[in-house]
């Protein structure tokens, strides 16, 4: 077994990776054409997909021995994926209730800030997820994808709904001002949404966050209620204390459950790709803690 790194001591948890990782995914993942193209980027793409590769097993390392002791069978594995709420890394942790009853206005535009640069958007990522996989979970991921896209209401949009904030709030997101944890986190799932051989590893990731959204969104939403932001400016917040519980709920129900019950190794791979997810996110916060100030 690999022996664990601290995060100083590694080569891809640092500013200078998760930045270039971040401007890679942007401009592979931007439309264009073919005139932007260049046997250059073809070099690059191969170079940055393996180093995106190496960083993923490296998170990989760090979760694999716990993962493995998670059920394969459909019953006990759902039963342990969702007992990750209540304690997953990460979960709970005592930023959230602070945001919501202490903290000012600087610190929320701050926070939201990192938290919205570190979005690599939910429904890109279940679009690019859903390719080839069997057609139940592809359903689901389906319904969840159109609930992203407001049921074909622009209005209802799910990622422009985060954006109007951004825009009233006058956040930062660009890259060079966003801790490197929360660029990891949008990395990692980037990469696992996009290398086909984490595709399980993606579902689990994307379930484990229908299923924790909920608590770190209710928090957030006290939070800016009580900074005097209307029910239309905190709707992004509201929407997914509520809406997560729903979708948690059917994509265990209707991704998770078939998909393991036709091939067990599907839930050891969904695990590590669950925690990796919660591990991202509990280094986001104990960042955010050290920004604030409390530790
Ligand atoms: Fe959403
Ligand atoms: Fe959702």
């Amino acid at each position: 077994m690999a022996t664990q790194l601290k995060d100083d001591e590694s080569q891809f948890l640092q500013d200078s990776f998760q930045q270039q990782l971040s401007r890679w995914n942007r401009r592979r993942l931007s439309p264009g054409f073919p005139d932007d193209w260049s046997a250059d980027r073809f070099n690059e793409d191969q170079r940055m997909a393996r180093l995106e590769h190496a960083f993923i097993e490296e998170l990989r390392a760090e979760v694999r021995v716990e993962a493995a002791q998670a059920p394969t069978d459909v019953d006990g594995f759902i039963a342990w994926f969702e007992g990750l709420e209540a304690t997953g890394p990460g979960q709970h942790d005592s930023l959230f209730p602070w945001l919501a009853e202490d903290a000012r206005m600087d610190h929320i535009r701050w926070f939201l800030s990192q938290e919205a640069a570190g979005e690599a958007g939910f429904d890109d990522l279940v679009a690019m997820t859903q390719v080839k996989i069997p057609d139940r979970a592809k359903m689901e991921l389906a319904r969840n994808y159109w609930d992203e896209m407001g049921r074909g209401n622009i209005k209802g949009m799910h990622g422009p709904m985060l954006g109007q904030l951004v825009d009233l709030l006058d956040l930062d997101t660009c890259i060079e001002h966003t801790v490197w944890e929360s660029l990891a986190l949008a990395n990692a799932m980037t990469a696992m949404a996009t290398q086909r051989c984490y595709s399980w590893h993606s579902i689990g990731a994307l379930g484990v966050i229908e299923l924790t959204a909920p608590g770190r969104s209710a928090h957030t939403a006290r939070a800016l209620r009580r900074l005097g932001l209307s029910t239309s400016q905190r709707r992004y917040f509201d929407l997914h204390a509520v809406l997560d519980i729903k979708h948690s709920a059917d994509w265990n129900e209707e991704a998770i459950k078939p998909l393991v019950a036709a091939d067990p190794r599907r839930a050891t791979a969904m695990a590590e790709g669950a925690l990796i997810r919660l591990r991202c996110g509990a280094r986001c916060f104990t960042r955010y803690r050290a920004h604030f100030g409390l530790d």
